[in-house]
Order: structure tokens, then C-alpha cells, then sequence
């Protein structure tokens, strides 16, 4: 480490300035698509190698939760203190590698017998950036008729969404998980509108808002699990739905997120989610199978 790079800007093929090192350019990727790159590499060496300082614009990521789950490479499984500062290894080099006015969105998730998974690793990342939102990313809900007041739309007691259900008398059921949004100044301008929803009662319009009919949709967000018939549509453990990731960056804002990145890519929802906003990304995954499903999606949504 320690090694400094001579700074050039690449240039993506549709043009776009990406703000990579020199590097990337003589070590290709193991895989690019337009404005898509996947590297097989262990995130800390891949940005220290391959990224600038201030280059990136959004980072969306989730990290393993140390909860023991059975990925095809990675230990989830490791003592405490070494996952937290693993973590803090990741924030230091997040912080170098984002802009002045970059959102860096985290999705983090327990166990119910650890439920401090993710206060805790929120602490090791609040030496370095303010936490701007705190979202609430909700994979399930049920809703009483009888609580909903006069909305027309629900007519009977709703359920919906998926959950993995837990046995047992000690907990519920665990249907949501955090996604901290944590930027340098803690004041980055946001685009609420680009993820707002319109509003129930149209005299709102008029009243809050002179445009359109949409509102800030606040900081609970209802995004399901996408349905699949067999487990080789999705061989991976511990997916986001691309809607997250999608989310993330139009909140941070379309036209200020020119290069987005996923150190921890799975099987490359971030990937997926810039290639259908027309972003672009870059991305790192140490386990070769999971890269080459990120690759294989990527190509069958082009
Ligand atoms: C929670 S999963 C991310 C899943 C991803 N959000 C998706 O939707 O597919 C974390 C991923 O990080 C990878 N990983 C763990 N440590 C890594 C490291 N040091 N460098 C790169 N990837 C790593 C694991 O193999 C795993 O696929």
C-alpha cells in the first residue's frame, strides 16, 4: 500500500469522464459493459489501486453482517473486534475515494439474537462521515383495515412482502432492515421528489406544492424481495432488490451521480441498477461465481 498512481482521467466509451487511475486503463477489468466495471479483487486493494481520491459520487453497499451465512468465499463468521475494524478499514477508504458532496448509502441487517449489528458498525463509520438520513428499508408489512383510516384503496386487512419466518416465543418475525445514508458535511443536497410518491389527497397538491403532485415519501421505504421460482435465479445468500440501490442514487440525484460504486458487489444489484439508470459504476467482489453472475445479468439486461 502507500503507493501513489499518476492521475489520468478514462474516459468511458459513450465519453463520460470516470475519474479512474491510470491503472485501470493497463489492468482491465474482468468485466466492462459501456460504463460498467467488475473487478475479482478484495474492495480495499481494488480502490486503493484503482480509484482517486474524490472520484466517486454515490457509493451504495452492503456489507457481509458477521452472522455466520454460508457465502461461497467469504467467513461471515469472524470475532467482533476484527469485523469492526475491518469496517472502519472500509469507511477510511470510502471517505478518500467520495466527493465533498458524495452519498454513501450502507444497508445493514441483524440477526435477532444480534441486534446490535448494525448501531454498531454505524458507530465505527461515524468517526469519519455524519449520518445524514437513516432509512428504513421495509421487506414486509401488514396493515389493519381497521388502522388505515378512510383510504379507498385498502379494503381489508393487507399483508405484503416477503419474510423469512422465525420460530420460537422469544422474537418477531424480521421484516426490516437499515440503509444509513452518511455523507462528509451531513448537508448534501438531496432530490426527494426523484423517489416521491404522489399525494393521497389531491387538496395537498395546491397546498404543499406548487409543481407537482408528489411528495417526500419520508425515510420508510416498502421494497420486496423480487420473486423467483428457483434458487439459481438468485445464487447468492444475502441480496438487496435492484429497487434499493436504484432508490439510493436518484435520491442522491441522477445528474450529480456520474460514477457510482459497490465495493462488495454480490451479484451485482448496484451493477444492474446503474445500467437501468444509464450510471455509471464500477464495482468489486472477491468471489468469482458471484462476479460471474453480476456479468451474466448485466449482459441479459442489455
Ligand atoms: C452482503 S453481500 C452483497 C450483496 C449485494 N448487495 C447484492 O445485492 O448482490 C456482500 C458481498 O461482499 C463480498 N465480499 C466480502 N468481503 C469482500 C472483500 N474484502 N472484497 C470484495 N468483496 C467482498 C462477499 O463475497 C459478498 O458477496
Amino acid at each position: 500500500m502507500g503507493r501513489t498512481y499518476e492521475v489520468r482521467e478514462k474516459r468511458s466509451p459513450s465519453g463520460k469522464a470516470l475519474g479512474l487511475a491510470l491503472e485501470v486503463q493497463q489492468k482491465k477489468p474482468h468485466f466492462e459493459s459501456r460504463d460498467i466495471m467488475l473487478y475479482k479483487q478484495d474492495c480495499l486493494d481494488g480502490m486503493r489501486e484503482h480509484l482517486r481520491s474524490k472520484s466517486i459520487d454515490v457509493i451504495v453497499t452492503s456489507p457481509p453482517y458477521n452472522i455466520g451465512i454460508k457465502y461461497n468465499s467469504y467467513d461471515d463468521a469472524k470475532p467482533r473486534e476484527k469485523y469492526l475494524s475491518w469496517i472502519e478499514e472500509l469507511a477510511k477508504e470510502a471517505k478518500r475515494v467520495i466527493s465533498d458532496e458524495g452519498s454513501f448509502f450502507l444497508n445493514v441487517g441483524s440477526k435477532p439474537s444480534d441486534p446490535w449489528i448494525p448501531f454498531d458498525v454505524a458507530q465505527r463509520i461515524r468517526e469519519y462521515f455524519e449520518l445524514q438520513n437513516v432509512i428504513h428499508w421495509v421487506k414486509s408489512i401488514a396493515i389493519a383495515r381497521k388502522d388505515a383510516g378512510k383510504y379507498p384503496a385498502i379494503l381489508d386487512d393487507v399483508a405484503v412482502g416477503h419474510y423469512k419466518p422465525i420460530m420460537g416465543k422469544r422474537f418477531l418475525n424480521d421484516s426490516h432492515e437499515y440503509i444509513f445514508h452518511f455523507t462528509k458535511t451531513g448537508n448534501v443536497k438531496i432530490d426527494r421528489l426523484a423517489i416521491g410518491m404522489p399525494y393521497q389527497d389531491k387538496s395537498n397538491v395546491r397546498r404543499w406544492s406548487s409543481k407537482e403532485d408528489k411528495r417526500c415519501r419520508g425515510n420508510t421505504w416498502f421494497i420486496p424481495y423480487e420473486t423467483i421460482r428457483e434458487r439459481k435465479q438468485r445464487p447468492h445468500p444475502s441480496t438487496f432488490p435492484v429497487k434499493l440501490p436504484e432508490m439510493c442514487i436518484k435520491l442522491h440525484g441522477i445528474k450529480n451521480a456520474k460514477l457510482v460504486l459497490d465495493p462488495l458487489m454480490g451479484i451485482g444489484s448496484t451493477a444492474i441498477a446503474c445500467a437501468k439508470l444509464g450510471v455509471a459504476c464500477v464495482g468489486f467482489e472477491l468471489d468469482e461465481e458471484y462476479l460471474r453472475f453480476a456479468a451474466q445479468r448485466i449482459r441479459s439486461l442489455r
